[in-house]
């Protein structure tokens, strides 16, 4: 595979569905390229599955950044997503730009901001200034707070109305593709239908041009964590616990 540029995305739009995972780490990351993933978000997920955090609220830009270099040494070849974190965009236009040329200058290609209309100027003055943008609708574990569950989003008309709303204003501000977290797989395949740029879902059917997994969650590295939509590719919780438990088994039983 040649290296995935986002024009390459955008094209593949109606064509051909583009993967997309989440990545933290170098060693994950080269086996995401082995296996030719096109494109990889390194997610403020980061503050769940790496620092054990229950939201993504307290997760740094300096933090993603310092896990964007990681994953770019290890996979140079997909297109790489940095989320922008909670506090990393919200309080000035000034303060996204800052924040999301630390993450371009760490390695990523494009940046993921949560929202619609409240970020609308923003994704516009980066995309004026060749930063990529992937904007998020549905689900947005920022807002967290205000919602107060991760529940699935869209059950009433008029959330339905606002999410699709959304997603057609940060198009017209310039985002280049969008994730649908957690929304009925009507609403996902209308909006995917209605938008020109890329559509990449979770827990949003398969009506999307695109999906993405967090990578422990496809690989079952967690037993207890099994929303509706997840599809364990395997299980990693089981081979791990299996592995470590013989790896102490060898120790102890060592002879002096
Ligand atoms: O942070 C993340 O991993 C995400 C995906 C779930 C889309 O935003």
């Amino acid at each position: 595979m040649g290296k995935v540029t986002l024009p390459l995305l955008k094209a593949a739009k109606g064509k051909e569905k583009i993967s997309m995972v989440t990545c933290y780490d170098f060693t994950f990351a080269k086996l995401v390229e082995k296996a030719g993933i096109e494109t990889i978000l390194v997610g403020d997920s980061l503050g769940n599955v790496i620092k054990g955090q229950p939201t993504t609220i307290g997760v740094e830009n300096w933090e993603v950044a310092y896990h964007v270099k990681a994953v770019r040494k290890g996979a140079p070849t997909p297109f790489l997503v940095a989320d922008m974190p909670f506090g990393s965009y919200q309080t000035s236009i000034e303060k996204g730009m800052e924040n999301a040329i630390e993450l371009m200058k760490a390695g990523a290609e494009a940046v993921k901001v949560e929202g619609g209309e409240e970020v609308a100027q923003l994704i516009s003055k980066l995309v004026s200034f060749g930063i990529p943008v992937v904007a998020h609708v549905g689900l947005t574990p920022q807002y967290i707070n205000k919602f107060g569950s991760f529940s699935k989003r869209g059950k009433t008309k008029e959330e339905r109305e606002f999410i699709k709303r959304s997603a057609k204003i940060v198009e017209e501000a310039g985002a280049d593709m969008i994730v649908l977290e957690s929304v009925p797989d009507k609403l996902a395949a209308e909006i995917t239908e209605e938008l020109e740029i890329p559509t990449i879902g979770i827990g949003a059917g398969n009506r999307t041009d695109g999906q993405v997994l967090v990578i422990y969650d496809l690989l079952g590295m967690d037993r207890d964590f099994n929303p509706s939509f997840l599809k364990k590719y395997c299980d990693l919780d089981n081979m791990i616990s299996k592995a470590l438990k013989e790896y102490l088994k060898d120790v102890k039983d060592a002879k002096k």
